[in-house]
């Protein structure tokens, strides 16, 4: 872990703030430009993870393209000078003036969620004078065994068009002459660690595709999403995730003839390069015996704890104590759920130690919220300290 590190260096800023390790980052980068390449397969980075200009740039520098889930994402991304044609963007719920938008600005697919979007994006492509590139995002009813709050393709999720519905209406979906449907999408879900279920995803796939191919539909990718994990239990295992497992898996189980393959990893690029830096306020024992540490990040830096209950390494980086003890570590906002974790065996912790919550690259930033009227966390980056 870097902070553990530069931990002297940390004094300096302000806290709470990211901490980001860009060399880790471009490592991270490299393999999955490396392992992808092996395959041809094509790789977008899901900007809702984190969208921070900085980490942006550098991602931009390795030739990814960019998955969205909003307008104001795909404006990001086209601002950051990503390409249009290596943009797609999803979401269950496009208002009319972000489909405008993304419709005029070309890019390559818009992921269309339910059949009504399908009509809207044809009639709007209409009023535009143009013809619009979409992938119909499908429903594969796959579960990926990860946290129920982050699963995504399960039948009775809002994600996705039912696979039954398409093949009901095909011969309305094929009179659509504004649109061409040029790939079919589905994302199962995201922290995914079991990969085979990606074997299941595969072969769920090879059938659709084969029947939209004997329909008559004429699709030139096919976009599996993302969802790989990472290693939140012991970071320092695994800082980079592997990508070459899964696509490995895909390699072997996929067979959509000579289809481009695209992947939108989030997580997994930018997971474990994040960590937010934290300093403690106060420590104080409840009637009960708990010992709680409360520092001065809270779940508006930091959401996952509370809201999905997920686990976040915790380590003190300034005490030189030998003696550990077990803690519960909350933070500061005026929710009883505010908790980063509970018996936490940190060296013996005290006012003004730094404590590290790692693998927070991912859905920390991008989630911060200004509940409270709290300020936004600050980044530092490796590469100006
Ligand atoms: N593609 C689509 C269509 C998605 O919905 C997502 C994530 C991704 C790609 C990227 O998935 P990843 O590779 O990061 O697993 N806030 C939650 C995660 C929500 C994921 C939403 N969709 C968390 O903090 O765990």
């Amino acid at each position: 872990m870097l902070s553990r590190h530069v931990a002297d260096k940390l004094q300096n800023y302000e806290t709470p703030f990211y901490l980001y390790d860009i060399d880790l980052l471009r490592r991270t980068l490299e393999s999955v430009v490396y392992e992808s390449a092996k395959h041809n397969y094509k790789v977008h980075y899901a900007i809702k993870a984190n969208y921070d200009d900085h980490i942006l740039g550098i991602i931009r520098e390795y030739g990814l393209g960019i998955d969205c889930a909003s307008g104001n994402e795909v404006r990001k991304a086209l601002e950051m000078g990503f390409d249009p044609k290596g943009i797609v963007y999803a979401g269950v719920g496009k208002r009319d003036k972000e489909l405008r938008y993304a419709i005029a600005q070309k890019i390559l697919a818009i992921n269309c969620e339910s059949l009504e979007e399908l009509f809207l994006v044809d009639e709007l492509s209409k009023e535009a004078g143009c013809k619009t590139d979409v992938a119909l995002r499908i429903n594969p009813d796959i579960d990926p065994k990860t946290n129920h709050c982050i699963d995504t393709g399960q039948a009775d999720s809002k994600f996705g068009i039912s696979y039954e519905e398409v093949l009901e209406r095909v011969s309305d979906i094929q009179a659509l002459e504004n649109i061409n449907i040029i790939g079919l999408h589905l994302h199962i879900g995201s922290q995914i660690r079991e990969l085979h279920v990606f074997e299941n995803m595969c072969e769920k796939v090879n059938v659709i595709v084969a029947n939209l191919d004997s329909l008559g539909f004429n699709l030139r990718f096919v976009d599996v999403g993302g969802g790989l994990g990472i290693n939140y239990d012991v970071p320092e295992n695994e800082p980079i995730p592997n990508f070459a497992s899964l696509f490995s898996i895909v390699n072997q189980y996929l067979s959509v003839g000579d289809r481009e393959v695209h992947f939108e990893f989030g997580r997994s690029i930018v997971g474990e390069c994040g960590e937010l830096i934290t300093k403690v306020l106060f420590n104080k024992t409840t009637a009960t015996g708990r010992r709680l540490v409360i520092v001065d990040a809270s779940m508006t830096e930091l959401v996952r704890p509370a809201m999905y209950g997920s686990y976040h390494n915790i380590e003190n980086i300034t005490s030189q104590e030998e003696l550990r003890s077990k803690y519960t570590v909350v933070g500061t906002a005026c929710e009883s759920t505010d908790v980063f974790d509970e018996n936490v065996s940190l060296r013996k912790t005290k006012r003004g130690d730094l404590l590290t919550i790692k693998s927070a690259g991912a859905y920390g930033m991008s989630m911060a919220s200004r509940y409270n009227l709290h300020d936004l966390p600050s980044a530092v980056y490796s590469d100006e300290i």
